[in-house]
């Protein structure tokens, strides 16, 4: 009897002790095993140097990273409307930096290409209404082996790009020393520096407040490990704010078949704060027109960042018609945060499906075949997108809008049928009658809309037309 006593004394104490851990773990769960620094809650949009312009003089006649580029992009996203549209990063990729760090250890750019310093760029690009990224490296230097990497100095260089005001960090996988993978697994070591850097850069905003910077502010976080260690299905969407799924995207319109495939299986690991990264965008560098309509769409659909990999100071006028396209950007930067899915494919034709926030659907139609095709597809179909698994009736009647010509294609019940041409693709989106994007200009075919909007006396009088019971907001496009 003692002995069972003794037993059951000894168990409550156990269960006590593992209730106070579980309790502690609770507490503190949320900030040291998440990322939970509020931002990218829709995917990240802006532009990035590399894909076109590389390292130094990378490609003859594209011209070089430097401070006066800089400018240009900053100042060519707003006055080309892309930043009326969301764009608001302005990424520097690899060979910004000084290859050798400072006295004090530090990190530097490379006086002749930013004169001004990081600092100067910050603000110019901050004044615009937009946001400065940087590059570097987990271990020991940037892959063209051009900047020294954080690893070792992870507190000292987030602190740098604190005290400068750097709004987003892309991580590199280069360089790793040797030593971090005795003994661990390719998974631990990747992780491990990875959490240590998302640390680094959660305290140096911490520690910059406390020495009085007033502006120090949260870094989105962008892991490139090239799916590396695991990153896709076990931890990058609690570590980073996005993570590269895989290896480089080139310019060729198999490849990205590559990139997308990898991201359609990791549909369930997307959420606002934690995107999927197929790699910045090709859209403009030399594919043809349709080409780029379907990447630029199919990235939206993956909600995938939109960080544009082209020169915006020469983009022509299919480029940026496509670029400016909010109707088409909105899908991307839908709140729901659902990645879109496949949910019919066969080897020429894909269907992508992407629940929306206002309970319908946006829906993409992709002919791979070089020439045109029916594609169709039924409510149903469309339906298993649901993150919430209830679906789509094949009775209900919808609304279609074709997000290319924004035009309303009326009620349509059950299924819809197109002919796509080749290497294009066919955007639509799907919603109740009572929710859907309607022009001010145009009247739905169920007869909501016809909005005037004129100008009398220094106010601007809207004129609502036929509402019904529609609910109506204005949104700043
Ligand atoms: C690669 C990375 C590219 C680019 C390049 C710079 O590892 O995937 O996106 O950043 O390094 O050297």
């Amino acid at each position: 009897m003692e002995t069972f006593q003794k037993l059951n004394d000894f168990s409550e104490k156990r269960l006590r002790q593992c209730f106070r851990i579980l309790a502690v773990l609770a507490v503190f769960a949320p900030s040291v095993f998440a990322l939970d620094n509020g931002l990218a809650r829709t995917p990240p949009m802006g532009w990035n140097s590399w894909n076109w312009f590389g390292c130094r003089n990378q490609y003859p006649g594209h011209g070089q990273l430097n401070e006066q580029m800089v400018h240009q992009m900053a100042d060519t996203m707003v006055g080309q409307g892309l930043k009326a549209v969301g764009f608001e990063f302005i990424n520097l990729d690899d060979c910004w930096g000084n290859p050798n760090r400072t006295a004090t250890g530090g990190i530097a750019p490379d006086a002749s290409l930013f004169p001004a310093g990081m600092k100067a760029l910050c603000n110019y690009v901050h004044n615009k209404g937009l946001k400065l990224g940087i590059y570097t490296d987990a271990w020991n230097a940037t892959c063209a082996n051009n900047i020294r990497g954080m690893y070792g100095r992870e507190d000292q260089d987030a602190d740098t790009f604190v005290a400068w005001g750097i709004d987003y960090v892309k991580v590199d996988n280069c360089y790793r020393p040797a030593e971090v993978d005795n003994g661990a697994t390719q998974e631990n070591a990747s992780r491990t520096q990875y959490v240590k850097i998302r640390e680094a850069l959660k305290n140096a905003v911490t520690r910059g407040l406390a020495k009085g910077n007033t502006t120090a502010h949260p870094i989105v976080y962008s892991i490139c490990n090239w799916g590396w260690g695991n990153v896709n299905t076990h931890w990058g969407d609690t570590v980073g704010n996005l993570w590269r799924i895989g290896g480089d995207i080139s310019i060729a319109w198999d490849e990205f078949w590559v990139q997308i495939n990898t991201a359609t299986s990791l549909y369930n690991r997307a959420r606002p704060g934690a995107w999927n990264d197929p790699d910045m965008l090709e859209v403009g560098n030399g594919l043809t027109a349709n080409e780029d309509r379907v990447h630029f769409t199919v990235w939206c659909m993956l909600a995938a960042p939109l960080i544009a990999g082209n020169d915006l100071r020469s983009m022509n006028a299919a480029t940026k018609t496509l670029m400016t396209n909010r109707e088409i950007i909105l899908v991307n930067q839908d709140s729901l945060g659902s990645q879109g899915r496949v949910v019919s494919s066969n080897a020429n034709q894909i269907v992508f499906s992407k629940k929306m926030k206002d309970g319908g659907y946006a829906v993409l139609y992709v002919n791979k075949a070089t020439s045109a095709a029916t594609i169709s597809c039924t409510w149903q179909t469309i339906g298993t997108a649901d993150p919430a698994g209830t679906g789509l009736a094949a009775t209900k009647t919808m609304y279609g809008r074709n997000l290319f010509t924004h035009a309303d294609m009326g009620p349509l019940t059950g299924s819809y049928s197109t002919s796509v041409p080749g290497h294009d693709c066919f955007l639509f989106r799907l919603s109740n009658s009572t929710t859907g994007t309607i022009d001010v200009h145009k009247q739905l075919s169920n007869g909501i809309g016809g909005f005037t909007i004129r100008q009398e006396n220094g106010n601007i009088i809207l004129n609502p037309g036929t509402i019904g019971a529609v609910a109506m907001s204005i949104v700043n496009l």
